[in-house]
C-alpha cells in the first residue's frame, strides 16, 4: 500500500489538506496523526472493517481494547450509556486534554472497539490537528499509539514512518507531540474510580476532585494482572535489554558506572539513559540524555524517543536511571519498568 505523508502546521492547518484526511477516515480507511500526547493510528470507530485493519497494521491482540477520541463533549452522549456528575465535573476540568475516561458503553459501540467488554474508553485530545481530524471526518475516531505493537509509542512523523510506512493510508506529520507519554486512563464505570494508566493527569491531579480514587495495583509491579487489557502486554520494548535502577541518584551513578566498565570488558556495547544533572558524571558508554531531573515533564516528553535513539546506536544492553514516583514521575516510572520488562535493581 502506498503511504502518503502530508505536513501539517499545527498553528496554521491547511484546510485542503486536513479534508483529504478527514475523507480517508470516512471512507474506512486509516490515518496516523498527531495528539497532544503521542501519535494515534486513526480509522473510523463505528465502522468494523475500518477498525480492523488498525489491528492488522499494528499487530495487535484482539483483547486489547481502543480509545474512542472525539472533538465536543456533545458526541459522547451517543457512545456511553451514562455520564455521571463526576463525569461531568472531571471533563469539564480536564478535556481536551491527556486524559481517557472508561464509561459504561452504549449499544452503537462496535465489539471490535471494547473487545468484548462493556466499557468503552473515550477521550478528547486538545492538539489542534486531532480536533480537526476527528471533527472533518465526522465520526469518533479509533486511534491506538501508532507503533507497532510492543514498540515505544511514536512521539514524532519518523518514529510512525518507521513502524507504519506502506501499511497504512496517511501520516500526518504535525511535528513532535509534547507530553510524550500516552493519557491518563481513569475507570469511572466502576464503584471506585481507578487509575489504569497513568499519565500526565497525575493522581495528585485527580485526587483534588476523587478523594476515593485509586490506582490499579498492576501499574509498578509485573505479577499484578492488570484490569486493563493493554497493560498485560510487553511494551514500550527497546531492541537491547534494559535495566532501570532506583535509589539515591548518587548510588545509581556509581552503580551505573562499575556495571558499564564490567560490562564493556566482557565485550557489550551499553547505553547510559541519563538526565542534564547527571551526564558528565559517567565515564564510558552511551550517553543520550532523556531530560531533566528537575523538570521531569523533560522526561516524559523524551522517555520513548530516547529508547528509539537507543535502537540506532546498537547498544547491547540499556542502563537507566530511575526517577522518583510522585506526581508525573508514576507515569515516566510505568513505562520505563515496562520497558525494562520488569528487570529493577532497588539500591
Ligand atoms: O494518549 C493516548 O491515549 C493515545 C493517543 C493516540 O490518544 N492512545 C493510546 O491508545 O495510548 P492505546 O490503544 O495504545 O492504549 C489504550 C489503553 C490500553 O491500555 C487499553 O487496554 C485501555 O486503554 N483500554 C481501552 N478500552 C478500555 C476499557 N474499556 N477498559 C479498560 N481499559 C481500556
Ligand atoms: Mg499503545
Amino acid at each position: 500500500m502506498d503511504t502518503k505523508i502530508i505536513k501539517i502546521d499545527k498553528s496554521n492547518i491547511d484546510k485542503k489538506l486536513m479534508i483529504e484526511a478527514g475523507d480517508i477516515v470516512k471512507s474506512g480507511g486509516v490515518v496516523a496523526f498527531p495528539t497532544e500526547t503521542v501519535y494515534g493510528l486513526g480509522a473510523n470507530g463505528l465502522d468494523e472493517n475500518a477498525v480492523k485493519k488498525i489491528y492488522e497494521a499494528k499487530g495487535r491482540p484482539s483483547d486489547n481494547p481502543l480509545i474512542l477520541h472525539i472533538s465536543s463533549i456533545e458526541e459522547l452522549d451517543d457512545l456511553v450509556e451514562e455520564v455521571t456528575d463526576l463525569a461531568h465535573m472531571i471533563m469539564k476540568r480536564f478535556w481536551p486534554g491527556p486524559l481517557t475516561i472508561i464509561f459504561k458503553k452504549s449499544r452503537i459501540i462496535p465489539n471490535i472497539i471494547t473487545a468484548g467488554l462493556e466499557s468503552v474508553a473515550i477521550r478528547m485530545p486538545s492538539h489542534p490537528i486531532a480536533l480537526e481530524l476527528i471533527s472533518l471526518s465526522g465520526v469518533p475516531i479509533a486511534a491506538p499509539s501508532a507503533n507497532t505493537s510492543g514498540r515505544p509509542s511514536p512521539t514524532n512523523a519518523d518514529h510512525v514512518v518507521e513502524d507504519m510506512y506502506g501499511k497504512i493510508d496517511m501520516v500526518i506529520d504535525g511535528g513532535s507531540t509534547g507530553v510524550g507519554l500516552e493519557s491518563t486512563v481513569l475507570d469511572l464505570s466502576g464503584e471506585v474510580p481507578t487509575i489504569l494508566r497513568p499519565g500526565a493527569i497525575t493522581l495528585e491531579d485527580l485526587k483534588e476532585m476523587i478523594p476515593n480514587i485509586i490506582q490499579d495495583a498492576s501499574i509498578l509491579h509485573k505479577d499484578v494482572t492488570p484490569k486493563s487489557p493493554g497493560q498485560k502486554y510487553r511494551h514500550y520494548a527497546p531492541k537491547a535489554e534494559m535495566i532501570l535502577f532506583t535509589g539515591d541518584i548518587d548510588d545509581i551513578v556509581n552503580k551505573i558506572n562499575t556495571s558499564t566498565k564490567e560490562l564493556i570488558l566482557s565485550g557489550k556495547k551499553v547505553g547510559i539513559m541519563a538526565t542534564e544533572e547527571t551526564k558528565d558524571k559517567y565515564e564510558d558508554g552511551v550517553v543520550i540524555v532523556s531530560g531533566s531531573r528537575r523538570k521531569r515533564e523533560t522526561i516524559a516528553s523524551n522517555l520513548f524517543k530516547t529508547i528509539r535513539d537507543f535502537d540506532h546506536a546498537d547498544v547491547d544492553i540499556i542502563l537507566a536511571e530511575g526517577v522518583e514516583l510522585d506526581n508525573i514521575g508514576m507515569a515516566i516510572m510505568n513505562r520505563m519498568t515496562k520497558a525494562a520488562g520488569g528487570k529493577i535493581i532497588n539500591l
